[in-house]
């Protein structure tokens, strides 16, 4: 047995991180079973929409929580909300990619996340995509893993030095005001990098900066259950994750890089004051 497959085994044998990929393999399993016209509803703008298997994917995880962790709290993207008498917190989107999963593009996935309350720091992080047959698993101290298929494989942010040299992530936000000003940030980061990358998830994208697949990774915008699980994942592979002026992501920005790009990145975000604007 390969060391990577024996450190996930030991991983899997914590009752939460167990439970957490139960939950996603299911909700996983749910929405690889698409059906051929989706029900679609619209939230924040004409172009942030939610489909009826996101609701059904939220509700079986949701409902699978309070029965088997019915003294946690819960927040997921379509409406879960419930304070924790335990001092831990499931962070859960059912489909982050969702305009990716309308299309039928690969780049989406369920993400699952138990936070601690008081630190508002990661225990577990679960994203499992199932177009891409990839599931990553975080739990803290214990590292990040990408399991595909029976291959595991322990994960590790990239060394890459120099910003100029690297792919980097992002994404735009839903509404038209908030688009105008992450483009005008572009035009300041594109000149500067390797290239950019846009795949349409959030939890994707913080898990290829964990696996080393993309360099680095900046967004304005995401939600907690955007970012919980990934965030934890891009740690345990030795990454950094941050706000712009603030040691923690936020609504307000999300940097994720390893330890010698991310003061890059942050350097060019502050001068397009990228948290700023709309
Ligand atoms: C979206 C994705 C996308 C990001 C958006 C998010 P959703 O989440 O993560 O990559 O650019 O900001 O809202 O709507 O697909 O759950």
């Amino acid at each position: 047995m390969s060391q990577s497959v024996a450190a996930y085994e030991k991983l899997l044998a914590d009752p939460d991180v167990a439970f957490a990929v139960d939950l996603a393999t299911r909700a996983g399993a749910l929405l690889a079973d698409r059906p051929e016209s989706l029900t679609v509803e619209t939230k924040t703008t004409d172009t942030d929409v939610v489909t009826h298997m996101d609701q059904l994917a939220e509700s079986l995880i949701v409902s699978a929580i309070e029965l088997g962790r019915p003294k946690d709290g819960l927040l997921g993207e379509e409406g879960a909300d419930k304070p924790s008498e335990s001092g831990r917190r499931w962070v859960i989107d059912p489909i982050d990619g969702t305009v990716n999963y309308l299309y039928q593009l690969p780049h989406w996935c369920v993400s699952i996340a138990l936070v601690e309350e008081e630190t508002d720091q990661g225990l577990v992080g679960v994203v499992t995509a199932p177009s891409l047959n990839t599931m990553f698993v975080a739990a803290r101290n214990s590292g990040s893993y990408r399991v595909t298929g029976s291959t595991v494989q322990q994960l590790k942010v990239s060394s890459q030095r120099d910003l100029s040299q690297s792919l980097v992530g992002t994404g735009f936000g839903y509404a038209s005001a908030r688009r105008a000003h992450q483009a005008q940030v572009l035009t300041g980061m594109l000149p500067n990098v390797r290239d950019i990358r846009r795949l349409g998830s959030c939890a994707l994208d913080l898990c290829l900066v964990a696996s080393g697949e993309l360099d680095a990774y900046y967004e304005r915008g995401v939600k907690p259950w955007d970012h919980a699980a990934g965030s934890l994942i891009v740690q345990e592979a030795g990454g950094q994750v941050s706000g712009l002026n603030e040691t923690k992501p936020s609504e307000s920005m999300i940097v994720a890089a390893n330890p010698i790009l991310l003061p890059q990145v942050l350097e060019i975000l502050v001068a397009q004051k990228a948290d700023q604007g709309a």
